[in-house]
């Protein structure tokens, strides 16, 4: 009997793998036989060697930053065949910066206008490989976030464009579907996570009384990206410790 978890022989290319949680979700796919790639922001994968939630090993990486509306065309038009496409991309602005214009611009270029490119870019790949695409969202996407107004926003629009395309590309053969991670440590999230106390008062809201880590993130990609979810499309994964039960 074939492992339904074996991605021996696929091609994954993870949007925003650089670090944090696409590239744990990243590390998930090599660990089970596909050829992966990534991208960050950075020149260079070597400039990410002293980063922390960094781990580029065994994985190609290409730089990417999808402010560049172009950015994503030209990367899809000499990437070759993909079976796999993860966006991960995402950015936060804190301190009340999302309640004006610029601040609210550059969240929902990042995090929505750019999973929109990359998904037109890669919609040619993934139709000739019966495909899967996987959007990285947030529990942000079905909740109020008091300071984040854009964050908020530009998460529920992910989450939306999951079902849109997943009803629209049910014809093409591609199954979409999204994760909402909780609370998870990365550069993202250091704000509250290395602030004891925020981070207490985080804990204190989450059932299963930990963070998430970037492998849990992992283990519901690998699924949606693997025949066991041969069924969905068009869904958001919750992955959340139970975070928005209450
Ligand atoms: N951490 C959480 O608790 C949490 C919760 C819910 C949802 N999420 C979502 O999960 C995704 C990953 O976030 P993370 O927490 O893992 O944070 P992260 O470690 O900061 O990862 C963000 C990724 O997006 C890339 N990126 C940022 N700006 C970009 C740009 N202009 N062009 C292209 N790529 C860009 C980063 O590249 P560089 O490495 O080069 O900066 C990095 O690869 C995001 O969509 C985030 O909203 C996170």
């Amino acid at each position: 009997m074939t492992n339904p978890l074996d991605f021996t022989g696929k091609r994954v290319l993870v949007i925003g793998g650089s670090s944090g949680i696409g590239n744990g979700i990243a590390q998930g796919f090599r660990a089970r036989g596909a050829e992966v790639y990534v991208t960050g922001t950075r020149p260079d994968e070597g400039d990410y060697l002293e980063a922390e939630d960094s781990d580029l090993t065994g994985l190609g990486y290409r730089q990417l930053d999808v402010t560049d509306r172009d950015g994503a065309a030209a990367l899809a038009a000499d990437f070759g065949a993909l079976d796999v496409l993860v966006q991960c991309q995402g950015i936060v602005r804190y301190g009340r910066k999302e309640f004006e214009r610029p601040g609210w611009d550059d969240v929902i270029e990042v995090n929505l206008n750019s999973v929109a490119d990359c998904a037109w870019a890669f919609h040619p790949a993934l139709g000739e490989s019966d495909g899967t695409m996987i959007v990285v969202s947030s529990v942000a996407a079905f909740k109020s976030v008091i300071g984040n107004p854009a964050y908020a926003a530009s998460k529920a629009g992910a989450a939306s464009l999951v079902k849109t395309l997943g009803e629209a590309w049910a014809r093409d053969g591609i199954r979409v579907n999204g994760i909402a991670p909780g609370l998870v440590p990365t550069k993202l999230t250091a704000v509250t996570t290395q602030h004891p106390e925020r981070l207490e008062a985080s804990l204190r809201s989450i059932p299963l009384r930990r963070m998430g880590t970037p492998e849990d993130m992992a283990g519901a990609a690998l699924f949606l990206a693997s025949p066991l979810s041969s069924y969905m499309t068009g869904q958001t994964l919750v992955v959340d410790g139970g975070l928005t039960l209450s």
